[in-house]
C-alpha cells in the first residue's frame, strides 16, 4: 500500500495552489487572444503568406524568452539564492564560527520545506556554539582545579631532588619532577589559550621596539642551542616599532624558537631576520631542520596537532594554535615556507606602529 506522506504543521503545501491557477490561467488566455487577434488581423489586412507563418512564430518566441527570463528569475530567487547563502554559513560553520545565523525566506505563514531546513540549521548551529563553550569551560574549570595538586607535586619532587639521594631515587624524583613540570606547561597553555579564545584577555596595546624584545627572546635560546649545537644568526635593524601587547608577543617569537630548535637537528643553522619597508615589518625566523610534510602544513595550527610524532613526548601541539590566535588578536598575519628535509620559515608581517606625534 503506497504511504501518506504527512505535511508539517505550519509549512505551506498545496497540491493545487487556486492563485498560480488562476494567474496561469489568465496569462494563457491573453497569449492565445493575441495570436487570434495578430492571425485575424493580418488575414484583414491582406498581409502576404510569408508574412502570416514568420509574425505568429516571432510571437511566440518572444513569449518563450519571456517565460524563460522568469523562471529563470524564480529559481534564482527561491532556490539558488538560499543554497548559496547556506553553503556560506555551513563553510563557516566548519570553521568554527557558531554566531552564524541564516534568515528563513518566507513570512511565518508562507513558509515552506527551505524555510523549514533554514530555521533546522540555526538550531543545530546554536546546539553546536553551546556544546563547543560547554566543552572549553569544562576543560578549563578541570585544568584550573589540577593547577594546585600539580603545584604541590612539582614542590616536592623539587624538595626531593635537593636532598640526599642514592642514584636510583635521585633518577625517579627527577623523573617526577620533569614530567610535572611538562604537565604544567599543558595545563598552562590549555588556559592561555581558552582565555584567549574566549577573548577575555583583551590584548593590551603598547607601542614598543619590536628588535629589542626580538633580541631579547632570541638570547633566552641561546643555551638551548649551544647545547644542542646549531648555529644562529640574527640580521635585524636597531629600532622599529609595533603596537601589540607585548606579552602576547612574546608568546609567539618563544613558540617560533622553541620549534626551529626542536626540530632542527645538531649542526644545522637557525636564522632570525627582520626587515621593514615603508609600513610593514616582517620578522623571519628560518631553520634548516626537518621541514613539514604538505599534510603538516594543513594541520599545524590546530590545537594538540603535532606533525612530527618523533618529537610529540617535547610538547603537546598547543604552541601555534597559541601563537596563531594572538597573531589574529593583533591583525598580524603569519606565512610558513617549510619543505620536508630542507627546513622551515615563519614570517610575520606586522604594520608598523604609527609615529608618535612630538609635542610642538
Ligand atoms: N620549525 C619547524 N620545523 C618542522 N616542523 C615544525 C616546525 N614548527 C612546527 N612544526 C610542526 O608543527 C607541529 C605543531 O607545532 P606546535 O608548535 O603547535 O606544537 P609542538 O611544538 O609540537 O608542541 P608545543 O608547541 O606545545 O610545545 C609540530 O608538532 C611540528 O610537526
Ligand atoms: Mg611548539
Amino acid at each position: 500500500m503506497k504511504e501518506k506522506k504527512s505535511v508539517e504543521p505550519g509549512i505551506k503545501d498545496s497540491r493545487f495552489p487556486p492563485s498560480l491557477f488562476f494567474v496561469y490561467l489568465i496569462v494563457l488566455l491573453l497569449m492565445s487572444g493575441m495570436h487570434t487577434g495578430l492571425l485575424v488581423g493580418m488575414g484583414r489586412l491582406g498581409w502576404n503568406r510569408v508574412f502570416q507563418v514568420t509574425a505568429p512564430v516571432l510571437y511566440w518566441a518572444a513569449v518563450a524568452i519571456g517565460l524563460t527570463l522568469f523562471t529563470r528569475r524564480q529559481i534564482r530567487r527561491t532556490y539558488e539564492e538560499p543554497m548559496h547563502k547556506l553553503a556560506e554559513a555551513t563553510k563557516k560553520v566548519a570553521e568554527g564560527d557558531f554566531s552564524i545565523y541564516v534568515a528563513p525566506l518566507n513570512t511565518l505563514e508562507k513558509r515552506d520545506y527551505l524555510d523549514k531546513m533554514l530555521i533546522d540549521f540555526n538550531k543545530m548551529v546554536e546546539e553546536l556554539g553551546s556544546m563547543e563553550t560547554m566543552k572549553t569551560d569544562f576543560l578549563s574549570n578541570v585544568s584550573h582545579e589540577l593547577k594546585t595538586p600539580l603545584a604541590i607535586i612539582q614542590n616536592n619532587a623539587e624538595l626531593l631532588c635537593a636532598g640526599e639521594l642514592t642514584g636510583e631515587q635521585r633518577q625517579r624524583a627527577d623523573i617526577i619532577f620533569s614530567a610535572s613540570r611538562r604537565l604544567g606547561d599543558l595545563i598552562s597553555n590549555i588556559l592561555k589559550l581558552n582565555k584567549l579564545e574566549k577573548q577575555t584577555i583583551a590584548p593590551t596595546t603598547e607601542t614598543y621596539n619590536l628588535c629589542e624584545q626580538l633580541a631579547e627572546c632570541a638570547l633566552n635560546y641561546e643555551p638551548a642551542w649551544e647545547r644542542q649545537g646549531l648555529e644562529f644568526e640574527a640580521d635585524m635593524e636597531d629600532c622599529v616599532k609595533i603596537s601589540a601587547d607585548p606579552a602576547l608577543m612574546e608568546l609567539v617569537w618563544n613558540n617560533l624558537f622553541s620549534n626551529a630548535v626542536k626540530f632542527t637537528k645538531p649542526g644545522g643553522k637557525i636564522s632570525l631576520t627582520q626587515q621593514s619597508d615603508g609600513e610593514t615589518i616582517r620578522v623571519t625566523v628560518k631553520d634548516t631542520g626537518c621541514g613539514m610534510t604538505e599534510e603538516t602544513k594543513k594541520h599545524m595550527f590546530e590545537k594538540f596537532y603535532q606533525g612530527d610524532t618523533s618529537h610529540s613526548t617535547a610538547g603537546n601541539g598547543l604552541g601555534l594554535a597559541l601563537a596563531l590566535r594572538v597573531l589574529q588578536l593583533n591583525g598580524f598575519l603569519i606565512k610558513v615556507e617549510s619543505e620536508p628535509g630542507k627546513g622551515s620559515a615563519f614570517t610575520v608581517i606586522m604594520p608598523k606602529a604609527e609615529k608618535e606625534v612630538m609635542p610642538g
